[in-house]
């Protein structure tokens, strides 16, 4: 089975509490929480490149395989903010981290990026082609951001994950996984960066209850989707992680399986929205703090711009 042999996160020091944006916006602390859950979160300087950020969670990635960088055979990074449009952020990021030749691309998958890279790495490992396929979500939205906003800028945050994915006889492993996307609702939520606009005009869109309502029906779907092809049922599950975008949607994810709180991983007032990046990001706190352990089974579900969504069932070990 294809396996998570290792993972590791990183998120910017420099953190921006919900109170900070009370000095230059017309918002407020408990606006900010009681619509979103979010109290803080991490701010990449200028200087500190996207792939800068998946690189320090990499190296811990490949630390916690046990492997060096020799051993990857791909680089794929899941990302909306890349460094440039070209080179890919995982050129740049494998050229970094001391790696030469090696097949490295980005996809742009928004939120559920590091899921879409999940089933890609999985096929790919699938064919016996790849030994070691390391796998990045990694995000430095909030260079995008347009600060004059507040429907938008206190949403997002910064931050990377990484997984070295392996494939062998043990029982651990990626049980399922499921991607969707409708393209059609592409224009309720955007990052205005691109051939379609002109230079000086970025800044993330987004028509926050329209996205909301999908997100809270697609969440779910997808949710139901990896269980059944992975032939478990909610009750079956020790974890759902689900992407951090909003604690109602969080909410609204969990009453659609009836799982208790405590099975709900959530961290969305430290970090905000990290994108691509929430996923990975959650996981290795999890096993950081212990929570998670060798056997455990993990429903990993997300949604995002495109509008995409994605899930996955993990055995973890
Ligand atoms: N502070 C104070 N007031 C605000 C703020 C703010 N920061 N932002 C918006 N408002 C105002 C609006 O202007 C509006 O005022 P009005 O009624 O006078 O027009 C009012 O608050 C209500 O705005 P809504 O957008 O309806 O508020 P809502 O309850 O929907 O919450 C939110 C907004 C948090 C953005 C919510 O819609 C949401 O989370 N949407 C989904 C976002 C999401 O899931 N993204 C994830 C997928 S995409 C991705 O992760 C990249």
């Amino acid at each position: 089975m294809v396996r998570i042999k290792g993972i590791g996160a990183y998120a910017p020091k420099s953190e921006l509490h919900n109170r900070d944006f009370e000095r230059f916006l017309d918002t407020s602390d408990e606006w900010i929480f009681s619509r979103s859950g979010i109290k803080s979160r991490r701010i990449s300087p200028p200087e500190q490149r996207t792939s800068d950020l998946a690189v320090e969670a990499s190296k811990k990635a490949l630390k916690r395989a046990g492997l060096s960088v020799d051993d990857v055979d791909m680089v794929i990074v899941a990302t909306s903010s890349p460094d440039t449009l070209t080179p890919s952020t995982a050129c740049i990021t494998a050229a970094k981290l001391g790696m030469d030749k090696v097949p490295c691309f980005d996809i742009s998958a928004a939120c559920p990026g590091f899921l879409y890279a999940l089933e890609i790495a999985t096929g790919l490992l699938q064919t016996g082609k790849y030994r070691h396929i390391l796998i990045v979500g990694v995000e430095s939205g909030t260079k995008f951001i347009d600060w004059e906003d507040r429907s938008t800028a206190v949403l997002f945050g910064d931050g990377a994950g990484a997984a070295v994915l392996t494939v062998d006889e043990g029982p651990y492993g990626v049980l399922s996984t499921y991607l969707q996307g409708d393209g059609r609702l592409g224009e309720l939520l955007k990052i205005e960066v691109g051939t379609a606009y002109p230079p000086g005009s970025w800044g993330v869109r987004m028509r926050g209850r329209e996205v909301f309502r999908n997100a809270v029906v697609q969440m779910g779907e997808a949710a139901v989707k990896a269980l059944q092809l992975a032939n478990l049922k909610a009750e079956d599950l020790d974890w759902l992680v689900p992407h951090q975008a909003n604690l109602r949607i969080i909410e609204a994810t969990r009453q659609r399986l009836n799982l208790p709180r405590e099975k709900v991983y959530v961290n969305i007032e430290r970090y905000g929205n990290t994108s691509a990046a929430s996923i990975p990001l959650a996981l290795e706190e999890m096993l950081e703090r212990g929570l998670l352990k060798e056997g455990d089974t993990v429903l990993a579900v997300s949604f995002g711009a495109g509008f995409t969504w994605a899930s996955a069932v993990i055995r973890w070990g």
